[in-house]
């Protein structure tokens, strides 16, 4: 029988780290993972095969995660991490201080307590006492930021480990991209670093998750972003490129979260597989690369960039609409007057959102609005031309086009000689140039 652990945690990057501890303390472990009650109800309810079970406490009026159990008669070892003080369970002592397969860890807790906990729960007969001074810790894991928390390392036998990354070093998604391609699945670090790596990890994400998304479309939305770092990776970004976008992100979220409006408009995004969200993030990157290169990376035009690249097309809902960049796909397209209106309007609205909303920021108005203009004059919704665009809006107009494009040929190598061309020959009038031969190195 395989040994399966029931997860229950909302925060993701939380239930990562019991995953973590899980992985390293039981071999041949198969872990399921849910986000609240309900989920973890319904695991529960459609089997009960699992060896242990790691929850926040769960309470909703009269039942908690124990009354359920009880209900059910489910007596699966459990290990309730919460920050809930002993009073606020609603019977402490008979749920676990008297209970024998209980035992509570108030939050914040320390690993090794954790680890401890859960060999003693989950049966020393399954423990896998490693007298190895290595932490094993999924590989994918690394793809998340750029810069090595401690010393890593590859495994070669049980007792030679070859160290791959320095700590403090930064590394590229290629390079972790090529251990996941030679099916090196686990990384390793120092048994010693293992506190430190669990406090650090998981602190650059893009869009700070809701906690009521369900689990599975966290673990979806998790692995499409890596998916999409593994493909942005191949292209030329300098390595800290990702990482500054990642942590810029998170702060918009937070700072959003006085406005009800903006964080109902972030929440939709909160699907993190669309197209409309690899389309942000890819726009922010190669904004910010392009910043970066031209000089012009001082810290205010970098938050301008990542800002607007979060909020430009927040108000569309249906991606192909998203994807209309000139007026001549506007015509093509033959959509209702309300469509019509929605997409050319859709850049001024937010601006105007987001001024009501106390966001200022005059150079993300002038983006926002302009940010389906093109240097020719074939953009909208005015037709401008080159001399009539800023600098700071050229160059989110040219990472704009260079993502879609991009995403349009499935990022495929190949095709980056033609999507150069198409970028020149539409996008490289006057003041646009230097930014052109930019996007050349990035597609190099
Ligand atoms: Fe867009
Ligand atoms: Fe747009």
């Amino acid at each position: 029988m395989s040994f399966n652990v029931l997860v229950a945690e909302p925060d993701f990057e939380l239930s990562d780290i019991y995953v973590l501890g899980i992985e390293n303390a039981f071999q041949g472990v198969n872990v399921v993972r849910v986000s609240n009650f309900k989920e973890l109800k319904a695991k529960l309810q459609s089997s009960k095969n699992y060896k242990l079970i790691i929850s926040d406490y769960f309470r909703e009026g009269d039942e908690d995660i124990f009354s359920f159990c009880d209900a059910i008669d489910c007596n699966i070892p459990s290990l309730i991490i919460t920050s809930y003080t002993e009073a606020e369970f609603i019977n402490f002592e008979r749920d676990i201080t008297y209970h024998k397969k209980r035992e509570h860890l108030p939050k914040p807790f320390s690993f090794v307590k954790f680890e401890k906990l859960l060999t003693q729960l989950g049966g020393i007969s399954t423990f896998v006492q490693s007298s190895s001074a290595y932490k094993k810790i999924n590989t994918e894991y690394f793809l998340r930021g750029t810069l090595a928390i401690c010393d890593t390392y590859v495994k070669l036998s049980d007792s030679k480990f070859v160290k791959v990354i320095h700590r403090g070093d930064t590394f590229t998604i290629s390079q972790i991209e090529s251990y996941l391609d030679r099916d090196i699945n686990y990384l390793y670090i120092n048994k010693d670093d293992i506190d430190e790596y669990v406090k650090k990890a998981g602190e650059v994400s893009f869009l700070k998750y809701d906690p009521s998304t369900p689990a599975e479309h966290l673990d979806i939305a998790q692995k499409s972003m890596m998916t999409l770092k593994r493909l942005v990776g191949r292209y030329g970004i300098s390595t800290g490129t990702s990482t500054v976008v990642d942590s810029y992100v998170s702060n918009i979220s937070k700072l959003s979260q006085g406005s009800l409006k903006l964080k109902a408009l972030l929440k939709e995004r909160e699907n993190m597989t669309n197209y409309l969200y690899d389309h942000c993030y890819l726009t922010s990157l190669f904004g910010v690369e392009i910043l970066k290169q031209l000089a012009w990376g001082k810290k205010d035009n970098i938050e301008t960039i990542i800002r607007t690249s979060v909020f430009h097309d927040l108000l569309l809902e249906d991606e192909s609409l998203a994807r209309i960049s000139s007026q001549e796909e506007l015509l093509k397209a033959e959509l209702s007057d309300y469509d019509k209106n929605v997409v050319l309007g859709h850049g001024r609205l937010m601006s105007e959102i987001l001024e009501k909303e106390g966001l200022t920021d005059q150079n993300m108005y002038e983006i926002l609005i302009n940010h389906h203009e093109r240097p020719d004059g074939s953009g909208f919704p005015r037709g401008l031309y080159a001399n009539q665009i800023k600098p700071l809006t050229a160059v989110f107009i040219v990472a704009h086009e260079l993502a879609k494009q991009i995403e349009l040929r499935n990022y495929n190598l190949d095709e980056n000689r033609s999507i150069y061309q198409y970028l020149a020959d539409h996008f490289g009038q006057d003041h646009f140039e230097k930014i052109i031969k930019i996007v050349d190195k990035i597609l190099k």
